[in-house]
Order: C-alpha cells, then sequence, then structure tokens
C-alpha cells in the first residue's frame, strides 16, 4: 500500500495484514489488522510516528523511498508490532533521533537493542518544533504498558494515539467516517488488552478531554476523523457501569450441565436479564471478552473432570482473572458424578475479580426438580441484584 495523505504534510504509511487471524499467539483477528506509522513534514523537520511490525519492514521501505531525510522517530509505544521495524529505519537513517519516554529508552535498549545514544527522552507536555509542525508529548502509561505516550501535532489538533483506540481491521478506508464496525473492532480491542487499565484510561481520558482533537490517528485500523465517538465510547467501557447483561460461559460432556444452563438462560431472559452464553468448546475468546466488558454478572457453568472444572473453563475463568472486568457478581454452576472440587478451583482462579460471589448450584448428574428451583431462585437474585444497580445507576 502506498503513502496515503491524511492531512496537510501528515501521511498514513503502514501495512494491511488482510490475512492475520492471530495476535499474542491467543486472540484471534476475524477481520486482520494494520499496523499503522506516519510521517510528519514539517518546514524544517521530520518525523515518523512509529514504525511497523517487523514482518511488514518491506512495505514500510518502499514507500520510505520517497522519504530522503528523517530527522525523529517517535515511539509511542515499545510493543513490537509498532517498534520492530525501528533498527531498520535507524539503519536507513543514520542522523534520526528516537523521541520516547524514559521508560520506553530503557526498554527499547532491552528488547530491541537500540543504541541508547540514539535515544533523547521528552517530558510529559512538552514540545518538539518540526518548523512549521509541533509535536506535543502526552503520557498516558499503562495503555496497556507502563512506556506509552500520545503525540498531539498543535497546527492540525491531531492525535497518535497508537495502542488507545485501536482497532484490529484491516480496511482499504483510510478513515472510519461513521462506520460502527469500527467502533466495535475498537470495543474487542479494548476488552483484549486495555480493561485491566480501565481506572488510568479514565484518567488519560480526562488528560485529553483538555484538548481540541479534530482526527485521531491509532496505531491499528482506520484513522477516527469523528473521533468524539471513540473518545465517548471510550468513556463508557472504561468508566460507565456494567449493563444489566449475564455473560454465561459453559461446557457440557454428556448433556447434564447444557440442561442446566438452558434452564438457567430461559429464567433470566423471562426475568427481563439480557444473556450473553458461549460454549466455551468452540466460543471465539475475543467476542467473550467483549461480553465482559459490559456483563454485570458472570455465570461459570461446569462439568468436573478430573477432579475440578473443565480445563477450557478453567482457562476462561483464569482469563476473566487477568481482565479485572467491571463485573459484579459470579456465579458457578454445574454437575459432577460423584465429587470433585470445582467450585473452590474455580474461585481460587478468579480470586482477582473485585464481585460478589453467589450460591453455587451443583447437581450430581442430571439435573432433578430440586436443581431447577435453585437455578430458578439464582435468576431471581441476578435479576434483583441488576436492579439494584440500575437503581443506584451503577
Ligand atoms: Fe501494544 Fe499494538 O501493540
Amino acid at each position: 500500500m502506498r503513502m496515503r495523505r491524511v492531512t496537510d504534510d501528515i501521511y498514513w504509511l503502514g501495512a494491511i495484514d488482510w490475512d492475520r487471524r492471530l495476535f499474542d499467539g491467543f486472540v484471534p483477528l476475524p477481520d486482520g489488522t494494520s499496523y499503522n506509522c506516519y510521517l510528519v513534514r514539517g518546514s524544517e523537520k521530520t518525523a515518523l510516528i512509529d514504525t511497523v511490525d517487523p514482518s511488514r519492514w518491506d512495505e514500510l521501505r518502499s514507500n520510505l523511498r520517497e522519504v530522503p531525510n528523517l530527522d525523529y522517530v517517535v515511539i509511542n509505544h515499545v510493543e513490537q508490532d509498532h517498534s520492530g521495524s525501528l533498527p531498520f529505519v535507524l539503519d536507513r537513517y543514520p542522523n534520526a533521533k528516537v523521541l520516547c519516554t524514559a521508560k520506553a529508552r530503557s526498554m527499547l535498549v532491552e528488547h530491541l537493542a537500540i543504541d541508547a545514544e540514539r535515544v533523547m527522552t521528552v517530558e510529559d507536555g512538552k514540545t518538539v518544533s518540526l518548523g512549521s509542525k509541533t509535536l506535543r508529548f502526552i503520557f498516558t502509561p499503562w495503555v496497556h504498558w507502563p512506556e506509552t505516550m500520545c503525540t498531539y501535532v498543535e497546527e492540525d489538533r491531531g492525535l497518535f494515539s497508537c495502542d488507545m483506540f485501536a482497532a484490529h481491521l484491516a480496511s482499504s478506508d483510510l478513515f472510519a467516517g461513521g462506520r460502527e464496525c469500527v467502533i466495535e473492532e475498537a470495543k474487542r480491542y479494548y476488552a483484549e488488552i486495555m480493561m485491566p487499565f480501565a481506572s488510568q484510561i479514565a484518567r488519560h481520558l480526562e488528560k485529553l478531554s483538555r484538548l481540541e482533537i479534530k482526527w485521531i490517528a491509532t496505531s491499528h485500523g482506520p484513522v477516527y476523523d469523528q473521533p468524539a465517538a471513540i473518545m465517548a465510547a471510550y468513556r463508557d467501557w472504561a468508566v460507565g457501569g456494567p449493563k444489566n447483561l449475564v455473560l454465561l460461559l459453559s461446557i457440557s460432556m454428556h448433556g447434564s450441565t447444557q440442561k442446566m444452563v438452558e434452564h438457567l438462560v430461559g429464567e433470566l431472559v423471562h426475568r427481563g436479564v439480557d444473556v450473553q452464553p458461549f460454549d466455551m468448546s468452540s466460543a471465539d475468546i475475543g467476542k467473550v471478552m467483549t461480553a465482559l466488558a459490559d456483563a454485570a454478572t458472570l455465570v461459570i457453568a461446569t462439568p468436573t473432570v478430573l477432579g475440578g472444572p473443565h480445563p477450557n473453563i478453567a482457562s476462561a475463568a483464569f482469563t476473566v482473572n487477568q481482565l479485572k472486568p467491571k463485573t459484579k457478581y459470579l456465579a458457578i454452576i454445574g454437575s459432577y458424578g460423584w465429587g470433585g472440587h470445582a467450585v473452590d478451583q474455580l474461585k481460587q482462579l478468579m480470586s482477582g475479580v473485585k464481585a460478589e460471589m453467589l450460591d453455587p448450584v451443583l447437581c450430581r448428574g442430571l439435573p432433578a426438580d430440586a436443581d431447577y428451583a435453585a437455578l430458578s431462585a439464582l435468576a431471581d437474585t441476578i435479576a434483583a441484584r441488576h436492579r439494584e444497580l440500575d437503581a443506584k445507576g451503577a
């Protein structure tokens, strides 16, 4: 893909990865992704904002043929899908200096063996002039690494936000426009890696709200030319309360747990509670995490295998614990043959989730009338708790 104009003297150079289907070895990419970097040409100096995944260096190199000189490479984030081509860029432009946070500087040395002499650290809120363009650095740590920052072009009121607001979406459209699908992909991205850092993100949103922002150019997905929508969505995800939604993660081996799930789903829906059930033997974990960003209650339904929860359910519980969702209530249901420790092990796996644990419902073999009644009572409890949340405006 050739260089594309974002606005006067600012260009997109990057690579669209249409066919990539997995990120970090576990995050599905149903719609591919892109690695975006940008060129800012001032009247006196030129800066590259981030680079691309090293697997796509050839594409960036091809576009850089039109860039005879580079004074700076701004590294907003050290993760290698954005910094991995930096060694090649620095080889190509021996006079270029890297601009980044002090934390990023040491990480560039550790992860990419960058010569520290070529790295200039910047301060929060300070500027670097390119002549007709001024870059202001806005520190945004923990989005989603400790060294992250955004770069604001004062003359254009444009923000380079790297992973913040990003969306894994391969698209030939340079701009997002009003497309809802971009916000949906951004939500999935938020849920997969940003959710544990919601309180930090809330502070950064407050900081960014003091700037006039006309566009946001992220490191994955299209440029937001109507940035109010994604900023409002981020505020909802990071600051807003959970929704009247039960996320129900289940697996059934011989049908008993499935009967319990079907009964509970029906009882919840009957009480006006939204439910998103996922069969964890085949679910898209990205969809699960996206629903988790909204769910007031998480219900885990598992058979007992080898004395504990099903391994896929244990893996999902571990992931939930890592993501630190705003979920308020947890419940465990399931079946067993003769005993086991599924509930205790799941509680241990989710011990970091700050949620009230509701009474579990377990049955031996097929569910009987008393088990169905216990599930109906659980639905009563969940519906009542959600009404209380709604009344509190949480
Ligand atoms: Fe944190 Fe897109 O890398």
